[in-house]
């Protein structure tokens, strides 16, 4: 979407994956404030957005929304005031239906949603300094077609503010089941791609929803070419810090995420992080790739059950390539300069990005990667064509 905002994928943190309906502002305050201590904001995380349920159950005497009056006392606008004094920029959630999902999730009964009231949502959403809107259809219900006028409209609403607002969209409530994807570029700056993400490496179901993370990756590496400046595939905010998933799967997740230029939105409590935790979300080199100003997703060049490689064209002429092993054994996984799209030199630099050592290669690119790792190299040196995409990397159908 061509609105000026969300040129690279956007960077923050979300209230949902840990705290679901259980917010207020003291809380959300105390996480703006975390943003700050913890070096979160200065790695390139910006946005802080709240998810559902910050609403009130009805809107006032104007038609308006409001925050909930008990957990947001001070309102959203002195919220977005104190967001923006550390240096953040403000989010919120908002659904295009009567209802938000909060109805299915936790019985909230404050789900007001925005339908029939766009325009008037989008300009409450300007005064209160919202910079990213998520919109979420959340229903069983709708066609396509339905989906795409809905999501326009609000699309409209907020151009019509003539505040720049990042516009981010939920259509995957329907479709990530039934298929088949879309490019939704045209509507908005980043639209998930499916179900919401678990906290779990790879299952089939949990709670009706096949989606771990190597389930997220195997539906989202296929639709890279859909992204550009302006327009992001989003797997769905971070599940880094979370616990359950291993340190190795944790950096895979969030390797991946940079590498297909997803939005990296944190999903942990940033208040207490380990050591480990913050050696992932702030990696220098990751988020470098993730923000490359090309907007590129990394394709991908080779993969079966066992492995895959992706390649990232980089702004500069530099190639990232990501080596990842979805298998449960320790394997080494292996490209070349030339799958990546690079020619033209004797010899090429690596820059391995989790310990930033640097090697070269006359071509050969490889390495032993443990159980569900990756490994990723800035690949640097000759002339840059595209990376051979194999004609297998088409769109896949998702099944429930
Ligand atoms: C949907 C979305 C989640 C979250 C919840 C809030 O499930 O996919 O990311 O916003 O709604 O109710």
């Amino acid at each position: 979407l061509d609105n000026g905002v969300g040129r690279t994928p956007p960077m923050g943190w979300n209230s949902w994956n840990t705290f679901y309906c259980n917010i207020n502002e003291a809380l959300i305050r105390g996480m703006a404030d975390a943003m700050v201590t913890s070096g979160m904001r200065d790695a390139g995380y910006e946005y802080v957005v709240v998810d559902d349920c910050w609403m009130a159950s009805t809107r006032d005497a104007n038609g308006n929304l409001q925050g909930d009056p008990t957990r947001f006392p001070s309102g959203m606008k002195a919220l977005g005031d104190y967001i923006h004094s550390k240096g953040l920029k403000f989010g919120i959630y908002q659904a295009p239906l009567d209802q938000t999902c909060a109805q299915y999730f936790d019985s909230y009964p404050g789900a007001t949603g925005s339908q029939g009231h766009e325009a008037q949502d989008a300009r409450q959403f300007a005064a209160w300094g919202v910079d990213y809107l998520k919109y979420d259809w959340c229903s069983p219900l709708g066609t396509i077609n339905e989906q795409v006028t809905t999501f326009a409209k609000m699309r409209d609403a907020l151009a019509a503010t003539g505040r720049p607002i990042l516009y981010s969209i939920n259509s995957n409530s329907l479709h990530s089941k039934t298929g088949p994807q879309r490019d939704w570029g045209d509507v908005a700056n980043i639209w998930r791609t499916t179900e919401d993400i678990q906290l779990v490496w790879n299952t089939d179901q949990i709670n009706g929803y096949p989606m771990g993370i190597q389930n997220i990756i195997n539906v989202n590496v296929p639709l890279a070419a859909y992204a550009e400046p302006g327009g992001f595939n989003d797997p769905d905010m971070m599940e880094v810090g979370r616990g359950t998933l291993t340190d190795t799967e944790q950096r895979s997740h969030f390797a991946m995420w940079a590498i297909m230029a997803a939005p990296l939105i944190a999903g942990n409590d940033i208040r207490n992080m380990s050591a480990a935790t913050q050696t992932i979300l702030k990696n220098p080199r990751l988020i470098a790739i993730n923000q490359d100003t090309l907007g590129r997703q990394g394709v991908q060049v080779a993969g079966d059950a066992n492995q895959r490689v992706l390649a990232k064209r980089l702004s500069n002429g530099d190639v990232a390539v990501a080596l990842f092993n979805q298998s449960s054994a320790t394997r080494t996984v292996s490209t070349t300069a030339a799958a990546i799209g690079k020619s033209g030199a004797s010899s090429y630099t690596l820059i391995d990005a989790w310990s930033g050592a640097t090697t070269t290669t006359g071509g050969a690119i490889s390495a032993s990667v443990p159980a569900h790792g990756t490994v990723v190299y800035r690949v640097s040196g000759g002339v840059t064509g595209e990376p051979q995409a194999p004609p297998s990397a088409t769109l896949v159908s998702v099944s429930s």
